[in-house]
């Protein structure tokens, strides 16, 4: 290339050259703090954290010094942790051919211990570790992409510690394999019944324990499961009625993210892509296990109908917000309230965050009323109707679609209340926009002065 290259091609390409190897330089600052992933330098971790995300955080006990060998961990810690090694001697590991003790998993040598990776497992178990961590290729939401998910969720970063330490918990799926086996038992059989995930699937925006407990394939659980033999694979002939990773884990493939179509429930998806179409089809595969094709389809089309009238709902009250922001209604506006640390353009333009491509603000924590009745509507109520509809629950889906009806109306009168304020200051002649009776206004002079 010579120097009578036209600009438009030397000029961006230098921007390039420039900026490519400057941007992977940040990203590798960043992420080299106390902390792990994208805001590593903005906090750090708890003791707790070791055991969750071991990989990043664990360090060896060096209380007990030596290395030893099976039998030798087995007679002090029937001492030490006496419930620990109960459980071993049940499980498959204690009954093998050629015993897996404590060592194979943890290391001989004490000073030097780990808490197993799902690469140590990996060691044994290549065909699960291999189908959990290739479920990366589906994007988020999923299993392996779980921790740093939550490590790079602005919301873990910018709020209080107490609040969100727990986080690490449940989005420990991705770091360690005793999810839903747990130690030191590892049970297939535990694994099938869905009290293995609803320890972190259930609450307000994943309810997917209540919607799953309140359908008819729940009820039959409930009612009948203590008499079925949990000892099975999960394949068609083995269960009378599907538990939850009977469904997303179909023939034992450790993989959640493979079929998914409405993901997480947070935005608006097209069912009818190609791509989607073929994991409707796996998915109704899956249903004639125990029903009709035809019969399946429909009632899986009664899902994709009621996200649709769904997200009709929630655009219209997004653009009664949008409006409001085009019109500087939104009070305390984003410029008049403090700005999330991590939302670092937000220092240089302020600006309310309202819908999903426009990211979660992190996660409406510090907004207007108004943002925050959105907020209620998007993520709690239409996650539950989503959950009920897509497990089969009518009462979450009635429940969901009341609450959002009403969270609706609420957004329409505060807007039009806002309106009617916004159109008073217009015609006041000694006009105070709502920021200066805040930031300067004599509520705040008075207290300047007597506080
Ligand atoms: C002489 C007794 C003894 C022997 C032998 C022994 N341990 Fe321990 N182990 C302990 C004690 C005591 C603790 C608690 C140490 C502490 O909390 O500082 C412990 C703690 C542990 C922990 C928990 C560490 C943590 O950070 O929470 C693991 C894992 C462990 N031992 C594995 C093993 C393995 C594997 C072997 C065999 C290679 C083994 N132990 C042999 C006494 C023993
Ligand atoms: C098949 C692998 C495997 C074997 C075998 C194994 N462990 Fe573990 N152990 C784990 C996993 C996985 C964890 C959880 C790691 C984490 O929380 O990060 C764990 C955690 C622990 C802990 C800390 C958490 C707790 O519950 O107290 C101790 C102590 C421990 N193991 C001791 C033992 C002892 C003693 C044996 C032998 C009887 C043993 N382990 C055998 C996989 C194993
Ligand atoms: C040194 C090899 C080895 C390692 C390491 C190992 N396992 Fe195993 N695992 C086995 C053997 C052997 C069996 C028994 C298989 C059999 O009997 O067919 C088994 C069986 C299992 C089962 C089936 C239990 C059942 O109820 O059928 C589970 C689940 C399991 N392991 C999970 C794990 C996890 C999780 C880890 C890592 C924390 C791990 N294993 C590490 C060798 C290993
Ligand atoms: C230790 C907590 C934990 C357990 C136990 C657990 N999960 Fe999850 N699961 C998660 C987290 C966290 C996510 C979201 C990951 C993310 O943010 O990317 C998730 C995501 C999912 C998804 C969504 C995938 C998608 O593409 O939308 C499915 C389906 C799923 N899990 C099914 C299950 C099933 C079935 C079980 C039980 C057999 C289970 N999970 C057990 C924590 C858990
Ligand atoms: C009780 C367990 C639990 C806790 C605590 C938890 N999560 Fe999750 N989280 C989940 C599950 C389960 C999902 C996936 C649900 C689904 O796909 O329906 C999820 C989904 C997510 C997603 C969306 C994934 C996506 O790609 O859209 C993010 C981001 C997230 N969690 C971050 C966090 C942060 C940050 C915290 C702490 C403030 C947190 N989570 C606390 C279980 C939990
Ligand atoms: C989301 C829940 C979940 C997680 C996380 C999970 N498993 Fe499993 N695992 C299951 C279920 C369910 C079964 C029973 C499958 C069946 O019935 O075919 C199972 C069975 C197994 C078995 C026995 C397979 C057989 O055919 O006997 C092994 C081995 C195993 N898992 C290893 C792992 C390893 C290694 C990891 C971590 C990479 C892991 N699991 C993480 C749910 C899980
Ligand atoms: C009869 C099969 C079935 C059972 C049982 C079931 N689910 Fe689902 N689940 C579905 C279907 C279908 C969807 C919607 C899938 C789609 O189109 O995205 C779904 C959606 C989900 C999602 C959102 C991610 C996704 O794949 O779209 C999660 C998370 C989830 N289920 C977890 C669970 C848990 C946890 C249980 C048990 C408490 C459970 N499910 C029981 C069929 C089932
Ligand atoms: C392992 C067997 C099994 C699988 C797999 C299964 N179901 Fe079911 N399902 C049942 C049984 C049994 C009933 C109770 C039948 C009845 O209501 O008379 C039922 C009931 C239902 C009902 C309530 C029916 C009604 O008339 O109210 C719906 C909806 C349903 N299933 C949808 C599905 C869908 C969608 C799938 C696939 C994603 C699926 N099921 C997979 C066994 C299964």
């Amino acid at each position: 290339m010579n120097l009578k290259t036209p600009r438009y091609v030397w000029v961006p390409l230098i921007i390039a050259l420039v900026t490519i190897p400057a941007g992977f330089f940040y990203v590798n600052w960043s992420k080299s703090g106390d902390g792990a992933g994208l805001y590593s330098r903005d906090w750090s971790p708890e003791p707790v954290f070791a055991y969750w995300n071991p990989k990043d955080f664990y360090q060896s006990v060096d209380t007990v010094v030596g290395e030893f060998s099976g039998e030798q961990c087995l007679d002090c810690h029937r001492g030490v942790t006496p419930g620990i090694v109960n459980d071993w001697e049940k499980s498959r590991h204690s009954q093998a051919s050629k015993k897996v003790y404590c060592n194979d998993c943890h290391g001989s040598n004490h000073e030097q211990l780990h808490m197993p990776t799902p690469d140590v497992c990996s060691n044994c178990h290549a065909t699960q570790h291999k189908q959990f961590v290739d479920e990366k290729r589906f994007g988020f939401p999923s299993h392996a992409l779980a921790m740093e998910r939550a490590l790079d969720a602005k919301h873990f970063v910018d709020k209080p510690k107490a609040e969100v330490t727990a986080c690490l918990q449940c989005h420990s799926v991705a770091t360690k394999c005793d999810s839903c086996h747990t130690r030191h038992k590892f049970s297939a059989a535990e694994a099938r019944r869905p009290e293995a995930c609803i320890t972190c699937h259930s609450g307000p925006p994943h309810p997917d324990d209540e919607t799953y407990f309140n359908s008819k394939h729940g009820q039959i659980y409930l009612a009948e499961g203590k008499t079925w033999d949990w000892s099975k694979p999960l394949k068609k002939g083995n269960y009378p009625a599907p538990t939850c990773a009977y469904c997303h884990m179909d023939e034992g493939k450790h993989q959640v993210a493979n079929k998914s179509i409405w993901k997480f429930g947070i935005k608006q998806i097209n069912p009818l892509t190609s791509g989607n179409e073929v994991k409707r089809k796996q998915w109704i595969k899956l249903c004639t296990d125990c029903h009709d094709a035809d019969w399946s389809a429909v009632r899986l089309k009664e899902m994709d109908s009621e996200r649709k009238t769904a997200w009709n709902k929630l655009y219209e009250a997004e653009e009664i917000l949008k409006s409001l922001r085009s019109d500087n209604l939104l009070h305390p506006s984003a410029k008049h309230r403090p700005p999330y640390p991590m939302d670092s353009p937000d220092d240089l333009i302020q600006y309310e965050h309202i819908g999903f491509f426009e990211g979660q603000a992190s996660a409406f924590y510090n907004v207007s009323a108004i943002e925050r009745d959105y907020f209620e509507m998007w993520y709690f109520d239409n996650l539950s109707a989503y959950k009920g509809a897509a497990h089969g629950d009518r009462s979450f889906i009635k429940k969901g679609h009341d609450a959002m009806d009403k969270s609706l109306d609420k957004i329409k009168q505060k807007a039009e209340k806002l309106r009617v304020f916004g159109e008073k200051e217009k015609n006041n002649k000694q006009r105070k926009t709502p920021e200066e009776l805040w930031l300067n206004g004599e509520y705040t002079e008075y207290n300047r002065q007597h506080n």
